[in-house]
């Protein structure tokens, strides 16, 4: 599966008359992700963003802010390159549109299309939207108001040039048609097919009169005048190549392979962008990618509003790694989506600390207890042969899944499915757990004579680790490395592992494993509603002082008989047995259940009886002390879903904290734990 084409991939260039907010940071991220996974593929990749820095809004910010436009806008774009650099995003070139060299090709670009008659002067009247910097037919205005910002519009009449897009429209129309991969997601393709034929396409505004804006890229043939800013922005795809290092590369990466851009402004790249390249005689890119727009909590994203996700404060709480997850697997890309930093939590304790960092965590502290802290041995070609087969089959299950996936790499990333591949990815981590929990090493690591089972389930399950940390690079650079550290490994990250399969075995028998601390700790949520992480690294302020929340009125005894229990040691019962107490339906109502997921688990020491578990509840963790260390072994449980009295007081049982308690059948002997036939999630209400 090599692939040697070059890969030429863009994000909008943004403005700047504001920072930037997740809506940037959404597609930057998924820029990104794409030209790290091709390169890791072994393409020719460019990765081309930057800033959009001329025209009316940038020219009102400055002049709100007091300075010039380019003081302005050399103050702005270092938030969006130190953002793109604390996200993780490495683009090759970073355009600005006021570098002088693409004012320069603009121009020339331009002159060649009025020497050839494609751009014309004429005088026009329409509705002029100053916040969007277009005019409107008046059959697109309804009462006064813009029909895509809804502020008021004026009349305006004023000479201007045009460039005559209208002459393309049939051939516009026969590319999309000729070019299922053109314009994606397939509805996108449909909506702008269907524009097309449905209506006239007339020609393009392509400059202002000074006089009315100055902040532009002046008209070669009439000083008078600037460029319109969608000419001036959409040649910076192609200006880049020109004069980028390594320039000029526009032979080697044009046609680009991807545009990203937001649904909004698909119209000005599927139309103006393409005739104007038909117009140059340049070929048309091969995909325009539109993805949706995020609300927050429910409501479109806007300053008046107060509710403008900021990226930098996101990577601050929850870390890099886990916000660049949280926005491609939430959301299929291309559909809208809606952001909250609940749904994030969520995400992050279930997929990733109850997850990959889970596993990670359980699979090491398993080798450093039964392996010395070393990679266990394990013939290459074990799995394939009919006694492991036999002896192992969710082993096996697991490892031929791992290859599936990496088989299916080039067609999701081709197709964008960022969502359904990390998807994918948590599920391969949960065969992983799954196979753990069948073969028990705990246990095989009590037999000598089942050495070599025991070495089989940790090194399979280290592998698996090992794999799916080369397949996660692309979205989670920094987990990756972080993966492949813990295990002990020294990869080149730069060369293009991808180029081939990535194949079982590669990880050495005798490596000595770097166990750290974990990869994602968990989100708690605190009583004022605020999340914060379980580790209380959160560096918010207002985050400060919060505590895990916990639930309302404790009845001083559990009114259900607990047979596995970390309540304090009851006295011997005396007398006749007294008939069973009954209780209302209202007393019953009061105990608290929930399902609780068990994150970790230890003996207490200096106790047969008693393991200190950490308990997810899905937004927030809690440790409970449980008499089951008899039953069952620490290992065991993790990972396992159970069911917790949720609002018991808290005790102390041997100097530790216990809060809430585990249901499990039995007398004083525990005979086994309330469990579920379905996966629930840790949180759910018990009745
Ligand atoms: N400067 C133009 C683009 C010129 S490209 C030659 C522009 N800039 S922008 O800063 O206003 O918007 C940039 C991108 O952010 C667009 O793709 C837009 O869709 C995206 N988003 C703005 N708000 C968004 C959300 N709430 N959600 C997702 N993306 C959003 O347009």
């Amino acid at each position: 599966m090599t692939n040697s084409q070059p890969f030429y991939i863009t994000t909008p260039i943004y403005y700047v008359n504001d920072v930037p907010h997740i809506g940037h940071a959404y597609t930057t991220i998924a820029a990104d992700v794409l030209a790290r996974y091709w390169r890791l593929r072994g393409r020719d990749v460019f990765f081309l963003t930057g800033l959009d820095e001329h025209g009316q809004k940038v020219q009102q910010a400055a002049a709100k802010a007091g300075v010039a436009p380019q003081t302005y806008c050399d103050n702005l774009a270092p938030k969006f390159t130190e953002l793109w650099k604390r996200l993780d995003i490495r683009p090759d070139a970073f355009i600005r549109t006021t570098d002088r060299e693409h004012g320069r090709i603009v121009q020339r670009y331009l002159q060649e299309l009025f020497d050839t008659g494609l751009i014309y002067k004429d005088s026009y009247t329409g509705w002029y939207c100053t916040f969007d910097e277009r005019f409107w037919t008046e059959k697109d205005v309804t009462d006064g108001l813009c029909p895509d910002c809804k502020r008021p519009v004026e009349q305006l009449s004023e000479s201007n040039y045009f460039f005559r897009m209208g002459q393309y429209q049939d051939r516009l129309i026969d590319h999309i048609k000729i070019h299922p991969r053109f314009i994606r997601p397939e509805s996108r393709r449909n909506e702008v097919l269907g524009f097309l034929q449905s209506q006239k396409l007339g020609d393009l505004s392509i400059s202002r009169p000074k006089a009315r804006l100055s902040w532009g890229i002046e008209l070669p043939f009439d000083k008078d005048y600037v460029t319109y800013v969608w000419f001036d922005a959409l040649v910076n795809y192609i200006s880049a190549l020109e004069y980028k290092p390594p320039s000029p590369s526009v032979d080697t990466f044009w046609p680009a392979n991807v545009h990203l851009v937001g649904k909004d402004i698909l119209t000005t790249h599927a139309v103006y962008w393409s005739t104007m390249l038909m117009a140059l005689h340049r070929p048309l890119p091969e995909t325009i990618f539109a993805h949706g727009w995020w609300t927050v909590n429910g409501e479109k994203m806007s300053k008046s509003r107060g509710n403008v996700v900021d990226p930098n404060k996101m990577l601050e709480v929850y870390g890099v790694d886990a916000f660049r997850y949280f926005l491609l697997r939430e959301v299929p890309f291309g559909q809208d989506g809606d952001f909250s930093e609940q749904a994030m939590a969520r995400r992050i304790n279930s997929d990733l600390a109850n997850g990959i960092g889970n596993l990670l965590s359980r699979t090491l502290t398993m080798i450093e207890r039964s392996c010395s802290g070393t990679i266990p041995d394990m013939p290459r070609d074990y799995l394939d042969g009919e006694d492991a087969r036999r002896k192992f089959p969710l082993l096996v299950q697991a490892k031929e899944s791992l290859k599936t996936l990496g088989n299916h790499l080039d067609e999701m990333f081709d197709g964008f499915e960022f969502s359904s591949f990390l998807l994918l990815v948590t599920s391969r981590v949960s065969d992983v757990d799954t196979f753990i929990d069948k073969y028990e090493p705990w246990k095989l690591a009590k037999d000598p004579s089942r050495r070599e089972e025991l070495d089989t389930v940790l090194y399979s399950a280290a592998e698996c680790l090992r794999i799916l940390s080369l397949y996660i690079l692309p979205v989670m650079p920094a987990t990756a490395h972080g993966i492949a550290e813990q295990l002990g490994l020294h990869i080149n990250w730069d060369s293009p592992f991808l180029k081939e399969s990535v194949k079982w075995g590669e990880l050495k028998s005798g490596t000595k494993i770097r166990k750290g601390n974990a990869l994602f700790p968990r989100v708690l949520v605190t009583e004022s509603g605020e999340y914060d992480l379980a580790s209380g690294k959160a560096e918010l302020s207002k985050l400060q002082g919060a505590k895990p929340v916990s639930d309302s009125p404790i009845p001083s005894r559990p009114t259900v008989a607990p047979s596995a229990a970390a309540s304090p040691a009851s006295a011997p019962p005396t007398g006749p047995p007294a008939a069973p107490l009954q209780i209302t339906i209202d007393e019953f109502m009061k105990v608290q259940l929930k399902t609780a997921r068990v994150l970790s688990a230890e003996r207490v020491p200096k106790s047969e009886k008693l393991l200190k578990l950490q308990v997810s509840l899905g937004s927030e963790q809690r440790q409970i002390v449980a008499g089951i260390g008899k039953k069952y072994e620490p290992e065991s449980l993790i990972g396992k879903t159970i069911v917790i009295v949720a609002n018991l007081k808290p005790a102390k049982l041997m100097g530790l904290e216990s809060q809430g308690m585990v249901l499990a059948a039995g007398d004083s002997d525990v005979r086994g734990l309330v469990t579920f036939v379905e996966e629930v999630d840790p949180g759910t209400k018990v009745k």
